[in-house]
């Protein structure tokens, strides 16, 4: 019998090309996937948890991929949560939804686990986040705790420019996180785990004048093989988040590797591109392998 998989995406609208790519591979893969959107899951409390989409229960899948991206965590959570609770195999638990999808507290995950990341600071408080400003060296960075794609991401060649960036923040009650930048050839460098594999690896190069380089920003990919050094980090981070499957994105410093994020819902248009390998298929080969455990 073919192994049932459901991939727990966004709205049908808005499936992207790493859903797609997905959807495909799963099918040349011999698995039968079907594609729910998160946002239509119905969980049930009654005497018991059950998780259903229309008349599909989610506790029958053989596995259970989720593209939950930052707009969706609010219900992603919970979804997850029975999933854990209906014993569903997945990549990652709901507590790795929260750590994920905050700049902040997946920077401090990495450092409990002995992981290098930028020196960074949190606080509500305009006049603290000020004297923090006041001390460090310019540019530095000030981030969105859930931005993603290079947007929410600001580099202050000014101490004048972070404050007023500070003061708008708080009017929006956005808190933002203040964070050193790390000198760099204006790379990032990005690898792909699942499970004990990194599955596909390159370079992302920031156009001149730009210091992200998203792809998203006008970031160019190329491919690029990982130290041995950087593997074994990718792979502490991803215990460090308890996520089988996540992009880990690195910056090369003088200092040595960083870790700047972690991403549990990586997209691998760039990365199929820039490498020219079937990541979709490696991901499906992946889940297959877990469906046998
Ligand atoms: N501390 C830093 N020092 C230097 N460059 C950084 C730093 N943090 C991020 N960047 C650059 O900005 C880009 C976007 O930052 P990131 O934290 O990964 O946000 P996003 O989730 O939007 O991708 C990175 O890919 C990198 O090029
Ligand atoms: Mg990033």
């Amino acid at each position: 019998m073919k192994q049932k998989i459901a991939m727990l995406g966004p709205t049908e609208k808005s499936v992207s090309y790493t859903s797609r790519r997905l959807v495909d591979e799963a099918k040349n893969a011999g698995l039968s996937l079907d594609y729910i959107p998160v946002v239509s899951v119905e969980l049930r409390i009654r005497d018991r948890l059950e998780a259903f989409y229309g008349k599909t229960d989610l506790s029958k899948f053989d596995y259970i991929l989720p593209r939950i991206d930052s707009k969706r965590a609010i219900i992603g959570y919970p979804v997850i949560r029975f999933l854990d609770a209906l014993g569903v195999k997945k990549p990652y638990p709901a507590e790795t939804i929260h750590i994920a999808h905050n700049k902040f507290l997946t920077l401090e995950q990495l450092v409990k686990h002995g992981i290098h990341v930028p020196e960074t600071y949190l606080t509500a408080s305009k006049e603290c986040a000020m004297k923090i400003i006041e001390k460090q060296k310019l540019p530095l960075m000030l981030k969105l705790l859930s931005g993603f794609g290079g947007k929410g991401v600001m580099v202050m060649e000014s101490k004048e420019a972070a404050k007023s960036v500070i003061e708008t923040m708080t009017v929006l009650k956005q808190e933002v996180l203040i964070e050193k930048f790390l000198p760099n050839p204006g790379e990032d460098i990005r690898g792909l785990v699942a499970g004990d594999e990194v599955i596909g690896s390159f370079k992302r190069i920031a156009p001149s004048g730009e210091a992200r380089a998203n792809i998203k920003a006008g970031g160019k990919g190329v491919a690029y093989k990982l130290t041995s050094e950087m593997e074994e980090i990718c792979f502490r981070c991803a215990e460090a988040i308890k996520s089988k499957i996540c992009a880990v994105d690195m910056i090369e410093s003088k200092d040595g590797v960083n870790v700047i994020e972690v991403n549990i819902n990586p997209g691998i248009q760039g990365m199929e591109k820039a490498t020219n390998l079937n990541i979709a298929r490696r991901m499906m080969e992946f889940v297959k392998k877990e469906i046998k455990q």
